[in-house]
């Protein structure tokens, strides 16, 4: 086994062996169905352009500083996400940052892993060439049909969820992430061409105008929030997954320059899927406005009519299915790292717990659409609710807490220190300006932004 393939295997703490390592691993958890279907359906509920304007803008302001600032503790720190404000500030309440994440964590397991089980069935699916068509009518029966069905919802999700398991019981997870990067090259390339197939279609012009040209009457508070809230959960940040993640990179690892080109990757990816969705909605008069179901009604469509479709449309769920896995053992990774090393249990008990928790919780959501589709919280289903909460409360805290931290109890000292690498980077100029945004304007943000959102003022 390489020194890359037994870091995360073992309890042991070990750190990746490159520098590419890194970027890839932490671009695997940041790439997932975050890209290839939250973007596309929050940006299509909430107008179009606008929305991906706030988007990028949340990026910058918040989501990279809150990055660098996760990474730079769990780097400090090395060990999971609670034990690194026990260790930075002991006797202090600041853990509870890392307590707020397992949670967090949960919570998004048992959606995301509905959604990835929706995919895998769509790996099925595209096999049997049964979803294949550019009848809206007909792509929108065959995702109600499968997520209005209580045992397939749920038997879908199971499969996904002992499948991470296994994987994380072989403690094959980070071969499974060295296979995830090597595909993800190739996710890039299917994207590509999908985007090409569907700018080729008659009325795609109009797709890409709602995607590009802002209609600023559309944003509201709550559209900022949402667009807030995406970012986070696109560089799976304010959770304490890149706290965990921190603890594995190298020390002479650049970590500003290293946050930059994840962000810059992972946006590129979203613009792909979503130049690859939006034309085609437009051009098959889809709605934008579907919601969760946009991905998987729209893609068949794209797919029908087009030389080797089916063969593409295969590729492209079992590539999502691929991304979907990266994404989740990675948020695996902050329960199952609070467990073992917090409470001394080995990693297979943790795992094997965690996963038993998530199909109980999960089935909530799984049956969000069938049986528990009356059940409701704030007018919410279960699947919508876990969905909402966790972008939209928990992880914006989960930031704040962490702008705080870094800004008032770290100090711009340290700060500097740990991410010029103790003076080796010449990055003073940018590290002074990142410190005073995240001490002062990325929690200020994150609090205005939720609260107004939210409707508490
Ligand atoms: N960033 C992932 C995606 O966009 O699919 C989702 C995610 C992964 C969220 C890991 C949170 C996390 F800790």
């Amino acid at each position: 086994m390489s020194k890359l393939d037994s870091s995360l295997a073992v309890a042991k703490r070990d750190s990746f062996s490159s520098s590419f390592g890194v970027l890839a691993a932490t671009l695997g958890s940041a790439v997932g169905l975050g890209n290839i279907w939250k973007f596309p359906y929050l940006t299509g509920a909430n107008g179009g352009a606008g929305f991906l304007l706030v988007y990028v803008l949340a990026t910058l302001l918040v989501g990279l500083p809150v990055m660098i600032a996760e990474i730079m503790l769990g780097r400090r720190a090395k060990t999971d996400s609670v034990g690194t404000f026990k260790k930075l500030a002991p006797g202090t309440p600041w853990w509870l940052i890392g307590g707020f994440g397992v949670i967090a964590a949960f919570l998004i397991m048992a959606f995301y892993s509905e959604v990835a089980a929706w995919v895998l069935a769509y790996v099925f699916k595209a096999i049997a060439g049964s979803a294949l068509s550019s009848d809206p009518a007909h792509t929108s029966a065959a995702f109600s049909q499968l997520i209005h069905d209580p045992i397939q919802s749920l038997l879908w999700q199971w499969a996904v969820l002992v499948l991470i398991g296994g994987i994380l019981l072989m403690g094959v997870s980070k071969g499974i992430e060295a296979v995830t990067k090597k595909l993800m090259p190739l996710l890039f390339i299917l994207l590509v061409v999908v985007g090409v197939r569907s700018l080729l279609l008659p009325g795609a012009g109009e797709g890409l105008r709602f995607l590009f040209e802002p209609d600023f009457s559309k944003i509201s508070a709550s559209v900022v929030l949402t667009a807030m809230g995406l970012a986070f959960f696109k560089l799976s940040i304010g959770m304490g997954t890149m706290l965990t993640y921190g603890s594995y990179f190298r020390d002479d690892q650049n970590i500003p320059a290293t946050t930059l080109r994840v962000m810059t990757a992972d946006l590129f990816v979203s613009m792909l899927a979503g130049i690859a969705i939006f034309p085609a909605v437009f051009a098959f008069g889809f709605k934008p406005e579907a919601g969760p179901s946009l991905l998987f009604i729209t893609i068949p469509a794209v797919f029908a009519n087009m030389p080797l479709g089916h063969l593409f449309m295969v590729v492209f769920f079992v590539l999502s299915a691929i991304a979907a896995t990266g994404a989740m053992l990675s948020i695996l990774e902050v329960p199952v790292s609070v467990l073992s090393e917090r409470f001394g249990w080995s990693r297979a008990k943790a795992t094997v717990l965690t996963l038993l928790a998530l199909m109980a919780i999960g089935a909530t959501a799984a049956l969000s659409n069938s049986v528990l589709s009356g059940f409701k919280l704030f007018g919410m289903t279960m699947f919508d609710l876990f969905d909402y909460v966790t972008s939209n409360v928990l992880m914006p805290i989960g930031g704040i807490m962490l702008c705080l931290f870094t800004g008032w109890v770290w100090g711009p000292q340290r700060f500097r220190e740990a991410l010029s690498n103790n003076g080796k980077l010449a990055n003073q100029p940018v590290l002074s300006v990142l410190f005073l945004v995240t001490r002062w304007v990325s929690p200020l943000l994150i609090l205005v932004v939720m609260l107004k959102g939210l409707g508490v003022f």
